[in-house]
């Protein structure tokens, strides 16, 4: 596990731009895992800009996002694919048939989490997955307690969950209960996982993920056993590491090398 510490929210989403933004030139049809939330979002908007700016081709990338709520319409603008259209897609070149975010609206809820796994299997897998991590440490949509090898399924939000996304749809009472989330196994099969977090109110999370014990009640805790996995956090979320001090030294020295 890398754990990248940066002054700021600017720094840290341009750091992870960067790398994603490496990535894509090296692999034209890189296939990128998404998230949604607050934390990516100077991140999307950063590869927004390189794209208006200097004309950054991603016409090839596929992408596959973690998960989309219940019985949302994608038009609601709470939908995590009103989200991503907002957010990314909007000021990016991605064909809309390379994007794939969870059928919220889906009929048969098992089939389309069978179908999901199939076509991120059919892609090749993927190469990068942009993660958040929850206050209570979920990441995706699995929450304390999902099973460290769950698969895409739909799974309900805790009482906390529901409340930390309550501002998109006006109150606790109105986010919807049940939702579609990529499972641990899923993200774990990732190549490279980039979990972002910012604030003071992520730090008792990161610091249980990165330092604390394996545990489903923290679900990220399993990044640990990940090969490549980067945490890029701001100093505020980086305020309950133990070692913090150390991940700063080793990032300093990174061999040039490593770099990029
Ligand atoms: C939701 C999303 C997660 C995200 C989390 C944190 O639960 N499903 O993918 O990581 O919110 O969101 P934020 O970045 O807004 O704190």
């Amino acid at each position: 596990m890398e754990i990248i510490i940066q002054p700021d929210v600017r720094l840290a989403s341009l750091t992870g731009a960067r790398l994603v933004a490496g990535l894509v030139r090296r692999k034209s049809d890189a296939v990128l895992g998404l998230a949604t939330g607050s934390s990516p979002i100077p991140l999307y908007a950063e590869l927004v800009e390189m794209r208006r700016r200097d004309g950054f081709d991603f016409s090839r990338i596929r992408t596959f996002n973690l998960d989309e709520y219940i019985g949302l319409d994608p038009e609601h603008p709470a939908s995590y694919h009103a989200f991503m259209k907002r957010h990314l897609f909007d000021g990016l070149n991605v064909p809309g048939a390379s994007i794939h975010i969870p059928d919220g609206l889906a009929p048969d809820v098992e089939k389309t989490c069978r179908d999901y796994e199939a076509a991120i299997r059919a892609c090749g897998g993927i190469d990068l997955q942009v993660l958040g991590i929850g206050s209570d440490g979920h990441i995706g949509f699995n929450e304390p307690t999902s099973s460290l090898a769950s698969r895409t399924r739909i799974k309900t939000l805790t009482e906390r969950t529901r409340r930390d996304n309550a501002a998109a749809f006006g109150g606790p009472d109105r986010v919807p209960c049940h939702v579609i989330t990529m499972g641990i196994g899923t993200i774990m099969e990732s190549r490279t996982c980039l979990l972002l977090a910012f604030g003071k109110k992520k730090a008792a999370a990161v610091a249980a993920a990165a330092e604390g014990p394996i545990t489903a009640m923290v679900p990220a805790s399993i990044l640990q056993m990940h090969p490549r996995t980067i945490f890029l956090l701001d100093e505020e979320a980086a305020s309950g590491l133990k070692r913090a001090d150390y991940y700063r030294w080793v990032y300093d020295h990174k061999p040039a090398w490593q770099k990029g």
